[in-house]
């Protein structure tokens, strides 16, 4: 992978996407991009912070798992948006961004693009990113972290803590795009997400989100803290509430993570 370039990164992004941004930082390394903006100060209402590194040594995942981010192989990026009123349900924002990657991935030419709730980037069966939403602020600044595999070491298996086989976009695309022109796409799509989150809601992403759901009609477990259910994924709420048709019938599931169950597993 090349190296990074703040310089041809604004080169990259119309008029409208630099006037709203309030920073655009790159390093070649940092603990983490997200721990980096939740220490900077909040941007102004509507605008947008962003920090991007080459290798991050303390990169963070969802659920305090650690992210590996080892030099020059991925997309590390953070971006901060400060609202201008609280979001009523910010945890919804994952699923807005996550659509939204999803969308830019396919515009890219990763066509078997898909989603798993609530943060997963997948590619088949293989993830292929995430999202990690922190906030600032008392909620009203949101600090979503990206990672976006571009070029995995072929060891970066005997790395990884979430149990879900990685997958990289030089091993998809023939021509996967510069990380200067990767970043620029995802800075510019992601500030109209952000604009339209603020403005309309998670409501106007759910059908967006849900065209890419890989969930849908497969048998689940949810692991919420130390309880774990069982049933059917049926898509999401209004509110990117997961829906689980289990043996008490429908339930609503705000956070966890989910794992599917293996068709062997049913076999007695
Ligand atoms: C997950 O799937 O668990 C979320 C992964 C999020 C990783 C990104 S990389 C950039 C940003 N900085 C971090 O420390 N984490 C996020």
């Amino acid at each position: 992978m090349n190296k990074l370039n703040a310089d041809s990164i604004r080169c990259l992004l119309p008029q409208a996407t630099l006037q709203s941004l309030a920073e655009l930082s790159t390093f070649s390394e940092i603990g983490s991009t997200n721990s980096y903006l939740l220490q900077r100060p909040e941007p102004s209402p509507g605008m947008m912070s962003v920090a991007i590194a080459e290798q991050q040594t303390s990169g963070r995942g969802r659920r305090g798992r650690r992210w590996y981010s080892p030099s020059r192989s991925g997309l590390w990026m953070s971006l901060a948006y400060t609202f201008d009123s609280r979001p009523a349900n910010m945890s919804a924002l994952t699923l807005a961004i996550g659509a939204s990657l999803a969308d830019e991935l396919v515009i890219l030419g990763v066509s078997e693009t898909g989603l798993k709730w609530p943060n997963d980037l997948m590619v088949g069966d293989r993830k292929l990113g995430g999202i990690l939403l922190e906030s600032s602020s008392g909620g009203m600044t949101a600090v979503a972290g990206i990672g976006i595999n571009t070029a995995l070491p072929q060891d970066a298996n005997d790395h990884i803590e979430a149990g879900i086989e990685p997958i990289d976009l030089s091993s998809i695309l023939t021509d996967p795009p510069s990380i200067d022109h990767l970043a620029a796409r995802i800075i510019e799509r992601l500030q109209a997400t952000l604009h339209q989150f603020d403005r309309d809601g998670f409501k106007s992403f759910v059908a967006g989100w849900s065209r890419f759901d890989t969930l849908a009609g497969l048998e689940i477990v949810v692991r919420s803290g130390d309880v774990e259910q069982t049933g059917t994924a049926q898509g999401i709420t209004d509110d990117g509430a997961l829906i689980l048709k289990g043996k008490h019938g429908i339930e609503r599931i705000v956070s966890g993570s989910v794992r599917i169950v293996d068709c062997r597993e049913a076999v007695v």
